[in-house]
Order: C-alpha cells, then structure tokens, then sequence
C-alpha cells in the first residue's frame, strides 16, 4: 500500500518539496505519494489530526507553522527540534504524533561538508541573524567544533541571548560570541553563513570587505537567485558561494530517511533541481 506524505505549509504552492521527494522515492524504489497542502493559517493543529486519522505516515513543515509544529511533538521533539524551538518533519500513527523532528541544520551542515567538501572543524564560523532560521542552525555548527562561532546581527541583543542559550549546549572549547556589523571590522572568517531574511527584500547586509578570509565559503540559506549578500562575497574575495538549494535537498533527505530508512543520493537531486 502507497504510504502518504505531505508538505504543510501557507503559502505552499512553491514548495519543491513534492519534486523532491518524488526523485527520492523514484531513486530508492519507494511506494510513497508526497502532496503539498495548504492549511489555514488558524487551521495547523486540525490538519495534523485530520492526516494522521487519514493514514498519513508523517509531514514535512514550513512557513509558518514550525514552531506550532514543535508544540504538537514537543514530548517527542529531538535535541536539535528543542533547541531549534521548530520542528520541520513530524511522523505519526492513527492515534499520535510520534516525532517531531528538526532536519535544516544538519541539511546546512551536510550540504557544505558533503557537497561543498569543506569541513568546520577547527574553523572560524560567521552567522548572519538571530532569528528562526539561525536558531536552527546554532547546535549542529557547535557540534562540529568550530575554532570561532560568531552570530552577528542588526539588533544585537537578540545574538547575545543565542549566545547564552547555546553556549552550555555541545563543546566548551569554542570561542562563542556575539557581535554587532560594525564589531566585525578588522576580523575575517572562513564560513561566513547569511541566515537573515534580507535576500526577501534584496536589502544589502552591512559586512566588512575584509569579511572573508582566503578560501572563504560564502552561504546564503537562500536560493532561486543571486541576493545581494552573494553579489557581496563575489566581489570581495569569497572563494566559494552557495546559495541554499542543496541545505532544501539535504534536510528533505533527512527526512525522508527518518520516514522510510534508507538516504537517497543527494547529488543529482541538486543537479536536477539546479537544471531542469
Ligand atoms: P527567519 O525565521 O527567517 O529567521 P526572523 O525570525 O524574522 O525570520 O528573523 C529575521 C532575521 O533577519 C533577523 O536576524 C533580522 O535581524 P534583526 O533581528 O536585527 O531584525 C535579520 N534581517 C532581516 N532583514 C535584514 C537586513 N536588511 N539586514 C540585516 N539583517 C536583517
């Protein structure tokens, strides 16, 4: 029997997830269906319930509904779902949610480590933002023990009070901080990783020149087109500039893996999506 899967999300119409997961279900030889649905944005708790006595088998989550996400699952929810306070994979059975899981960063992590071939180890981290997005990512890049992690955002306390909550959390041999844009000046780092919303508003984040050091990584969790922190790091110096498609394929691998138990190769996904 077809196993159901979907996206939930307001707006979904320009999910991938869909094309997605059909190429990962096609590549494994998977009996799945995977649709995109829209639920009224007082409507997520009665969505879940009305697929889970569906027979559905789990659902991804995306804007705006991960953080209700994570308060459905939160008895479930795994280190990574509760520190990011979102949960963007869920699976249940006809009577409860049974997990809530957050896949984003370990997608951003796979795909510069896998993809990009650059370790974080030992290196110095730049993230831009304080707000969902880079909440995500703060506990998957702790546990790769950088030498420096660095959250700089416009309103700084909101980096400070990340700072706080996460520095208990993973290794201690980190040198975590905050900083304003303008504390950057004089300091370069080799993963310089853009998680504000800026790109939306093709607005210009306020880096430094000197941002990137020699055979820096430049990453917007952003894709579809160049945003002007990317035009930024091209012509300053970034050696390597990603744009977040391959962090979308990562993390809906993570998620399918946790549905079905076997990971798809990633690569031609990204290619396929990348040239259609
Ligand atoms: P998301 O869930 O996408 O992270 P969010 O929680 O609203 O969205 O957070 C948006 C982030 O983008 C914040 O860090 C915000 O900075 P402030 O907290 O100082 O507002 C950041 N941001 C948005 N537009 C920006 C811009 N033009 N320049 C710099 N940072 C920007």
């Amino acid at each position: 029997m077809t196993d159901r899967y979907a996206v939930i999300g307001n707006p979904i119409a320009h999910s991938k997830s869909p094309l997605i997961h059909k190429m990962f279900a096609e590549q494994t030889v998977q009996d799945i269906s995977y649709e995109k649905i829209e639920a009224p944005l007082d409507g997520f708790a009665a969505k879940i319930d009305e697929l889970r006595k569906a027979g559905y088998k789990g659902c991804n989550v995306t804007v705006p509904f991960k953080t209700q996400a994570y308060q459905l699952s939160k008895e479930f929810a795994s280190a990574e779902a509760k520190s990011a306070q979102a949960v963007n994979t869920m699976g249940f059975d006809l009577t409860n949610v049974v997990y809530g899981e957050n896949t984003d960063g370990i997608g951003l992590i796979n795909d510069i480590k896998n993809n990009s071939k650059i370790e974080f180890n030992g290196k110095r981290i730049l993230l831009i933002g304080a707000g969902g997005a880079a909440r995500g990512v703060c506990l998957p890049i702790k546990l790769e023990k950088p030498k420096v992690f660095c959250i700089v955002n416009r309103d700084v306390k909101k980096a400070q009070s990340l700072v706080e909550e996460f520095r208990g959390l993973g290794t201690s041999q980190i040198e975590f901080r905050q900083s304003t844009f303008e504390q950057l000046s004089g300091n370069a780092f080799d993963i310089v990783i853009n998680a504000t919303s800026a790109g939306l508003t093709d607005s210009e984040i306020p880096l430094p020149k000197n941002i990137f050091a020699p055979g820096a990584l430049a990453y917007d969790m952003m894709y579809g087109r160049e945003t002007p922190f990317m035009k930024f790091a091209r012509e300053h110096g970034a050696a390597v500039i990603s744009d977040g498609l391959g962090m979308l394929v990562e993390q809906a691998a993570e998620s399918f893996f946790l549905w079905r138990g076997v990971r798809p190769e990633t690569p031609p996904v990204i290619a396929a999506l990348r040239h259609p």
